[in-house]
């Protein structure tokens, strides 16, 4: 599940956390960011989540790819939904949170896209003052959208999964949850 910074990925994840435990469903949320920060701790590195980003970027691209094989080894069974993102805003440029080497490491059945009006992500960016979010505007935030539907298009040719889109509007995130849960079943109780 990938989404732009501030767009709620996090939250409609805490939503969808709270269906799976009413329907029972086995589903286990990880983030990726997280996993990595802390591999980033383990390596003698305390990074800000926000700072990881400004790195060096074949320190990420290490760190990234640990944190696939970290996802890969916590959980076997149940589904399993990975918080982050299609691509990373670094000072080496526009870098896939999803490249080849992680995607195959993955192998996802399905991925998302949450998206919502670029105002309104501008807007949650401002109102997080506890991080240190890019404030960039709705225009850059628009194109950010677009960047992130390209690189999803490109994996899932590259995976062969679905690409589902889901909106996340202002006060809707528990809608946006059931959604998301509701793809999630249907494509889980047809197994591969
Ligand atoms: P990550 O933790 O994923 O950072 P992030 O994108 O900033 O994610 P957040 O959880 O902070 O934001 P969110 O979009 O989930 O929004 P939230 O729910 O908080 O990643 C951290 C770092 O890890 C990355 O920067 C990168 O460096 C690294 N990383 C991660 N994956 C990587 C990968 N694959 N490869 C390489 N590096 C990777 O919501 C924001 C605000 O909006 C909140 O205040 C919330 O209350 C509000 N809100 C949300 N939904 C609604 C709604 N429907 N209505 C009203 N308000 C809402």
């Amino acid at each position: 599940m990938t989404g732009i910074p501030g767009v709620g990925k996090t939250t409609v994840l805490n939503e969808l956390r709270v269906l799976a435990e009413q329907y029972r469903v086995n589903l286990t949320v990880l983030n990726f960011g997280t996993i990595m920060k802390e591999i980033m701790r383990e390596l003698g590195r305390d990074v800000h989540r926000d700072d990881m980003r400004e790195q060096e970027i074949e320190e990420q691209r290490k760190v990234q790819a640990l944190a696939a094989n970290e996802i890969v080894n916590r959980v076997r069974q149940g589904t399993v939904v990975i918080d982050t993102h299609m691509f990373v805003r670094t000072a080496a440029g526009m870098w896939a949170g999803l490249p080849a080497n992680i995607l195959e490491k993955l192998g996802p059945r399905l991925l998302v896209l949450i998206e919502a009006e670029p105002e309104q992500i501008a807007s949650r960016r401002r109102g997080d003052t506890d991080r240190r979010r890019d404030q960039i505007l709705a225009e850059e935030i628009g194109f950010d959208l677009e960047w992130s539907r390209a690189t999803a298009a490109v994996s899932a040719v590259a995976t062969g999964a679905p690409v589902k889109v889901i909106r996340n509007d202002a006060g809707r995130q528990k809608q946006a949850a059931e959604e998301l849960f509701e793809t999630i079943r249907k494509l889980t109780s047809v197994q591969p």
